[in-house]
């Protein structure tokens, strides 16, 4: 039997665990539509200002040559919270009425949040916006700081935000950025868990932000914008990702769900993030690199893992990362060989793999013997040494 991806987020059901991050291609309704024709769960649009904008100057992006990490300081370039909202391009964009349609909103400012919740409230489109997320970690708006590493001003945020959108049909989740340092994850989560009634879901999480990239030929960045500082985003990051969706996910009270969002490529990323505690998986960098397509691969990848070890749906395994254990490391230990040794021509279960290391082993041994005792015979007849 197939395994089923589907999910919720906030109580709002998706058809898949995997959908886009709100960022790259998501500006525009034919991008969006992309994304619904997909296996995409969801459809998330691109964080909206008040007025449309252009953004920083140009280049504002850089995949590293490894394809270990990408750099954006784009500036929030969007068409504004109106088109997001508008009829017209939910229609054009949600060509499957199962999936939900979720707008990002990241205004310059409180005041500008507040407004593009009462637009979004107010909005005749109100019945088919799912979700609205949150952007309080946006790193790229020059001379801005990242709202969500000032809690002071998080709380102050929230308690505004709930207030305004209290009894209006609005579901919020809120974008955060990654969190490094220990009690920084329990106080953001002290904070968001006062809000528990409003906030549906976090999504973790952001760029990292301020990363520099740095060319050594013309002795510059590589980016024009913002002195150079960016967001980094890619498979560099997934453990950071890993690492905050598993600090949330034990902090948060259980009515706000986690969804996890980082340096996803593949099933596997998808299948750790859940096993942290996700409840869903957005897909960024990969997206902008590979395109569409890659929520049908990554779907397919993370069946596959979930058929070879029985799984039939995500509750079977999601938020139950074990504590490490000496069995545990036997088994990876076991899994890393037989990976290793998959383009022989026997692909070895852990079990073979231990089985013929004791035999090289021995086989060592035994060398190792015979050549002492030859050297221990040269030696006593004071011969040379061969080496
Ligand atoms: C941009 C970058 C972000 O990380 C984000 O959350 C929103 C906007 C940008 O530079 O456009």
């Amino acid at each position: 039997m197939t395994p089923s991806l589907a999910t919720t987020v906030g109580g709002v059901p998706l058809t898949t665990c995997i959908y886009n991050a709100s960022g790259p291609r998501s500006g525009t309704a034919a991008a969006l539509s992309k994304v619904c024709e997909s296996q995409a769960g969801g459809v998330l649009a691109k964080s909206a200002t008040i007025a449309k904008q252009n953004g920083n100057p140009l280049p504002r992006t850089y995949h590293a040559t490894n394809g270990q990490a990408s750099f954006n300081s784009e500036g929030l370039p969007n068409n504004g919270i109106d088109y997001y909202i508008a009829k017209e391009t939910i229609e054009e964009c949600m060509t499957d009425p199962q999936k939900p349609y979720m707008v990002s909103i990241s205004g310059k400012t409180l005041a500008d949040n507040l407004e593009m919740l009462d637009k979004i409230a107010k909005a005749p489109t109100l019945d088919k916006i799912q979700l609205v997320e949150l952007n309080l970690a946006c790193p790229n708006v020059i001379g801005k700081p990242i709202i969500a590493y000032d809690f002071d001003q998080m709380k102050d945020i929230l308690k505004q935000v709930s207030a305004a959108i209290s009894g209006k049909n609005i579901k919020l989740g809120i974008k955060l950025p990654p969190y490094l340092d220990g009690p920084h994850f329990q106080q953001a989560a002290d904070i968001l868990n006062q809000f528990d009634g409003t906030i549906a879901y976090v999504a973790s999480i952001n760029t990292v932000g301020n990363s520099l990239v740095v060319d050594i030929h013309s002795e510059a960045p590589m980016i024009s914008s913002n002195q150079g500082f960016a967001g980094l985003s890619g498979p560099a990051v997934k453990y950071t990702a890993l690492a905050n969706v598993r600090k949330l996910r034990l902090a948060l009270k259980e009515s706000i769900d986690v969804v996890g969002v980082g340096g996803v490529e593949s099933g596997k990323d998808a299948f750790e993030l859940i096993l942290c505690g996700a409840t869903a998986v957005q897909v960024g960098t990969c997206h902008w690199t590979e395109g569409p397509k890659c929520f049908d691969r990554i779907c397919q990848e993370l069946q596959d893992i979930m058929k070879s070890k029985g799984y039939t749906c995500i509750h079977d395994f999601k938020g139950k990362l074990k504590e490490w254990s000496r069995e545990g490391a036997d088994i990876a230990r076991g899994a890393a060989k037989a990976e290793t040794k998959k383009d022989g021509t026997t692909k070895e279960a852990a079990g073979g793999g231990a089985k013929n290391d004791a035999a090289a082993n021995l086989l060592q041994t035994i060398l190792m013997a015979l050549i002492a005792i030859l050297l221990a015979d040269k030696l006593s007849k004071g011969g040379i040494l061969p080496f």
